[in-house]
């Protein structure tokens, strides 16, 4: 059995003080929840206010982003001790909008894998095709691509906290969800990948999420499919209510 894990990307949203907000009304509403683990991931500067405002819960603090190198001359960027020193655990890596607006590539994904394992963080890497991309037939071997490249010289020993998020990109923001019928279709190539990759075992206890307008309204329906292993949820992680009803699918 693997441990559902639901995880909010807040992108570009929130101020300090409005994710101090947000905390002070969701965590009481997922208290008692011990049933799947539960991450938030504000933006670097609410990182602080959300770990401060999250000790002692079962709400976990990740980042968006991180940059690969350990220290340097990279203005605008942050590296995996500095997540540490604030108290993140998990970090998103690849995200479709860092690879379409920001220049990211599976080497560079790669790259950020292996550093934010060497970091001890948790990897959410993220994957998933374009609309083009699914009408051509060809996402299972975009898919493949991706996660053959994010995984390149990483050991199964090194990844063993690994997890994937498959979003396919026509589903991001959109309130087109892929039917979790989809989803698991997408997710079972991802875990025979990871598998050639790192070895059955290891493809066994992958936890891979499903990302994609997910809603309240919908996510039982998706994290009733056996393939998928929880949620990685945008828009509707802003609002404490909502995405406490997507946790307690
Ligand atoms: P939405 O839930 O807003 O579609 O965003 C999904 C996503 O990109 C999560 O990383």
């Amino acid at each position: 059995m693997r441990n559902k894990l639901i995880a909010a990307n807040w992108k570009m949203y929130k101020t300090p003080d409005e994710a101090r907000d947000f905390f002070r009304d969701f965590l009481p509403l997922v208290k008692d929840h011990d049933r799947d683990e539960i991450v938030v991931c504000p933006n670097y500067l609410a990182i602080d206010v959300a770990v401060h405002a999250a000790k002692g819960s079962n709400v976990a603090i990740g980042a968006q982003n991180l940059f690969w190198e350990k220290e340097g001359a990279y203005t605008g960027e942050i590296c995996t001790s500095m997540l540490v020193a604030v108290g993140v655990t998990h970090v998103i890596i690849g995200h479709s909008e860092r690879r379409q607006y920001f220049g990211e590539t599976d080497d560079t994904v790669n790259l950020k894998l292996k550093s934010a394992l060497a970091a001890g963080l948790i990897p959410i890497v993220c994957v998933g095709e374009v609309l083009e991309e699914r009408e051509a037939g060809l996402t299972d071997d975009v898919l493949r691509r991706q996660c053959l490249r994010a995984f390149n010289k990483v050991s199964a020993k090194k990844a063993a906290s690994l997890v994937v998020a498959y979003e396919p990109v026509w589903a991001i923001g959109t309130g087109k969800t892929a039917t979790p019928q989809m989803a698991a279709d997408a997710h079972a190539i991802i875990r025979a990948e990871a598998a050639e990759s790192f070895g059955q075992e290891f493809a066994d206890k992958l936890r891979i999420l499903y990302g994609g307008s997910v809603k309240p309204e919908n996510a039982k329906s998706l994290m009733s499919e056996a393939e998928i292993d929880g949620a990685l949820v945008g828009g509707a992680s802003l609002d404490p209510k909502s995405f406490a009803a997507i946790v307690k699918y």
